[in-house]
């Protein structure tokens, strides 16, 4: 934090943001680094100022299904990584994946989000299969698909057997950030391809990184936000870095709770539309981050909706909380805690809402 940011100079910078104007790398540099306190707390006032016009006092809830820990990646700060021979394995059968849309329906879930690793056993066809059975069942509620890279085709398909939704974190749209957490398999340049294929089918398409990733700048962090300027995404995920004991990146530093929120403000201020969860990740890092993340502009959340045995196991990182507030089941908990700071869960399919 440079405290010689000067305060018009940072205050011209956060005026242009809030009126919706394009800012130049200079002036990204001048509010990621002269965040203080007092101006965290403005920014995360005005962005919940803009959000609770466009969407009101109401939180989307999306109910998610971790329906396979398989995958064939080795990403480097990933705790299911294709490496970590510790990790139990587990996938969902079909009918197990319907009767978690099942329970999340009777709970009041009109989104179900099917996330998973890269795991082959689930190939197109049996993806397609499944969409198209959920789609049947629930005609009314939306589908969104977590669950990696793949070809024009396979997106093709998904959307044609009735997916409405595709979460892709580009993780980092720096390219020599992208090599430092990732192994040569996988490129930045392929991730947004895909990112821009799934915009281009009319996906509500959602991007997003990780804050305080091993070798992540203020520089890395400018480029993301030019990033989701151009890519204009209906949702982005962001949520702190948090290290697994069973990965390369095991002895790196937790990402700041701080930053967190202040990038959720800066973000709901560069895209009002946007569709931003306080994440899981948040919600671990500190007891009260998801209420702090709606407060500072976020406003969906994401119960976990998968079967109580393998929760533990969908473990991206250490301590990931899965009971209590996080779960699905425990939607009353949620609901009261968002009661408190004012803001009501909605029982709604929670589409991006365009101009
Ligand atoms: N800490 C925080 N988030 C993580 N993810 C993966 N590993 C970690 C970790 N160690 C995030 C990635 C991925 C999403 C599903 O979870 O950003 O896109």
């Amino acid at each position: 934090m440079d405290q010689k940011i000067r305060e018009e100079v940072f205050q011209a910078c956060a005026e242009d943001l809030c009126r919706g104007r394009h800012l130049s790398r200079d002036q990204w540099r001048i509010l990621l680094e002269g965040r203080t306190r007092e101006r965290a707390e403005q920014m995360a006032k005005k962005a919940s100022a803009l959000r609770d016009r466009i969407y009101g006092k109401r939180i989307f809830i999306r109910g998610l299904i971790e329906f396979t820990n398989y995958c064939r990646n080795d990403c480097y700060y990933c705790g299911i990584r294709k490496s970590n021979k510790k990790a139990s394995r587990y996938r969902l059968s079909k009918d197990e994946i319907l009767e978690c849309c099942r329970a999340g329906y009777r709970l009041g879930f009109r989104t179900f989000v099917l996330q998973g690793g890269e795991d082959p056993y689930y190939n197109d066809q049996r993806i397609t299969e499944l969409v198209k059975e959920i789609r049947k069942e629930f005609p009314h509620c939306a589908i969104t698909l977590s669950i990696g890279e793949k070809e024009r085709e396979s997106y093709e398909a998904f959307k044609k057997a009735g997916a409405d939704r595709y979460l892709l974190r580009h993780e980092t749209a720096n390219e020599e950030h992208y090599r430092k957490l990732h192994p040569k398999e996988l490129s930045l340049s392929h991730r947004i391809r895909c990112l821009e294929t799934l915009k281009s089918l009319e996906y509500q398409t959602g991007a997003g990184f990780m804050t305080g990733s091993p070798g992540q700048t203020v520089e890395t962090l400018i480029d993301d936000l030019e990033f989701l300027e151009r890519l204009q995404p209906e949702m982005a995920g962001i949520g702190p870095f948090i290290p697994h004991h069973d990965t390369p990146f095991k002895e790196e530093p937790q990402g700041d709770l701080e930053l967190t929120l202040y990038l959720l403000s800066l973000i709901r201020l560069l895209l009002p539309r946007v569709l931003l969860p306080a994440t899981t990740a948040l919600g671990t890092i500190d007891p009260r981050g998801r209420e702090k993340g709606i407060l500072a502009g976020a406003n969906v959340v994401m119960p976990n909706l998968s079967p109580e045995n393998v929760r533990e196991k969908y473990l991206l990182y250490d301590n990931k909380i899965h009971t209590g507030k996080e779960a699905a089941e425990c939607l009353d908990l949620l609901k009261k805690s968002m009661k408190e700071i004012g803001y009501e869960i909605v029982t709604d399919r929670g589409d991006f809402l365009r101009k």
